[in-house]
């Protein structure tokens, strides 16, 4: 099977911070679940694209939050269920 590529992005970047107390963050929001959810689902799809964590966009309260790099969009309060729709965007623009 071929590998696709975007020509456009190279990575997907997670927020992974995480803060005790009640301060949102996207750890706290389930983003490390998903983490492993869209790396399966582009080993699926045999998709070339890097997944990245990092700490905080500053984007803490919409989280979990991700962004498509380089330049791409923020997608916000992502969850399991939308990573189709991401897979879609990375893949619509590389045509
Ligand atoms: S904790 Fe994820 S954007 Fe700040």
């Amino acid at each position: 099977m071929n590998t696709k590529t975007s020509t456009i992005y190279s990575s997907i970047l997670v927020c992974v911070n995480y803060r005790d107390g009640h301060e949102k963050s996207c750890a706290g929001s389930g983003s490390q679940a998903l983490l492993e959810a869209i790396s399966e689902k582009l080993i699926s799809k045999n998709i070339d694209i890097e997944v990245q964590t990092l700490k905080c966009f500053g984007r803490c309260q919409n989280g979990p939050v991700l962004r498509v790099a380089p330049g791409g969009d923020f997608f916000e309060h992502f969850s399991v269920e939308q990573i189709d729709k991401l897979v879609d965007y990375i893949m619509n623009q590389s045509s």
